[in-house]
């Protein structure tokens, strides 16, 4: 059981489900400010998505927003759970899914995944990876998986003592919730299980890296 759960006698996710208008505004919040960097550190990960990208867990679709005014040929899908969907202001740039991601992905060239797997034990993370590899095409032809989580250490010796500290203080804050960040021997632990091939982490300037993870 989580300490979330002591606290609040249900998952982070039930109480979401109950009422999760600070959640979703908090996760959109934070989308609108790291894609705004990402996009501009490393908008070349996002230049080779072919036609279409669905972003799952991707809330009221932020991130995907992002990805669709600055690349418009690139058709973006937002899957997230049918209650926070319901929620989602609409944009005619973005098509909402509500569904379960444990259960199925929407099939496209590429599927993002910001700040979703970090929420997961290594299990469930598989179990993800899994339908997000069943939803893209082979390598050769354009399939991949993007993935917007911190690489504990994967900044290495370029990595001041400050961020060193919060990825590990953001590891014992996101325990509370029965959440994980990761070492790079994790993440690939992860990778292999869900049968994908390769991956390439770039680092970025905030907390979090771009994993790509071909199938
Ligand atoms: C930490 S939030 C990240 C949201 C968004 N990707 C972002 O970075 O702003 C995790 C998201 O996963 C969604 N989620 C949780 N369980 C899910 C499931 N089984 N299927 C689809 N989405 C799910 C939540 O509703 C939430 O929107």
């Amino acid at each position: 059981m989580s300490l979330f759960e002591v606290a609040h006698g249900c998952t982070l996710w039930e109480a979401a489900a109950m009422d999760g208008t600070a959640f979703n505004a908090a996760m959109a919040a934070d989308s609108r400010f790291t894609m705004e960097n990402l996009l501009l550190e490393c908008g070349s990960v996002f230049e080779t998505v072919r036609g279409s990208l669905v972003d799952v867990g991707g809330g009221h679709g932020a991130a995907a927003a992002a990805i669709a005014r600055a690349f418009p040929h690139v058709k973006c899908t937002v899957l997230d759970l049918p209650h926070v969907v319901a929620t989602a202001p609409t944009d005619d740039k973005l098509t909402f899914v509500g569904g379960d991601m444990f259960d199925n992905v929407p099939p496209a060239d590429a599927v993002l995944l910001k700040w979703v797997l970090h929420d997961w034990q290594h299990e469930d993370c598989v179990k993800i990876l899994r339908r997000c590899k069943e939803a893209i095409p082979a390598r050769n032809v354009g399939g991949t998986v993007i993935i917007v989580d911190t690489v504990i250490g994967s900044a290495g010796s370029q990595q001041g003592i400050a961020s060193k500290e919060t990825e590990v203080l953001f590891d014992v804050f996101m325990m509370a919730a029965d959440g994980v960040e990761r070492e790079e021997h994790e993440w690939s632990k992860i990778f292999i299980e869900a049968g994908f091939t390769d991956y390439k982490i770039t680092p970025t300037m905030g907390l979090r890296s771009i994993i790509e993870l071909y199938p």
